[in-house]
């Protein structure tokens, strides 16, 4: 069986959302000390519903996977559900990452959610600190 299944390697090779949003209503960038990639997620919001979203990666064909995926995943969404996202929903979008590359989709909620906490608090909106652990991504990851 390959490594990566096909859909991880059509994000990888074509990722979707590429780029940068200059005036994003939220912007969340995380990185993973140890490997060194560097995730930011762009966001434009109306209304309470993602209207566009962007991305940058820096890191490895996983990590640009699940960032193609994650946004396409959160686009012309209420911000309730995209709170929801979580890494395990995008790989399995992707139909599953090899078990030492699934630290990589969690750059991608982490990503995803810095991008929202970065909106609520540009916009005064309170939410419960909770949802924003600030446990820094992969900290206990032993796979790198
Ligand atoms: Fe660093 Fe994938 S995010 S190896």
């Amino acid at each position: 069986m390959a490594l990566y299944s096909e859909k991880v390697m059509d994000h990888f090779l074509h990722p979707r959302n590429v780029g940068v949003i200059e005036d994003a209503d939220g912007v969340g960038e995380v990185g993973n000390a140890k490997c060194g990639d560097i995730m930011k997620i762009f966001l434009k919001i109306d209304d309470g519903v993602v209207t566009d979203a962007k991305f940058s990666t820096f890191g490895c064909g996983s990590a640009i996977a699940s960032s193609s995926m994650a946004t396409e995943m959160i686009k012309g969404q209420p911000l309730e559900k995209v709170m929801e996202l979580t890494n395990k929903a995008v790989v399995e979008a992707l139909d599953g990452l090899p078990a030492y590359k699934l630290h990589c989709s969690v750059l991608a909620e982490e990503a995803v959610k810095a991008a929202l906490k970065d909106y609520f608090d540009k916009n005064g909106i309170p939410y419960d600190p909770a949802q924003f652990p600030e446990a820094p991504s992969c900290a206990s990851c032993e796979m790198h």
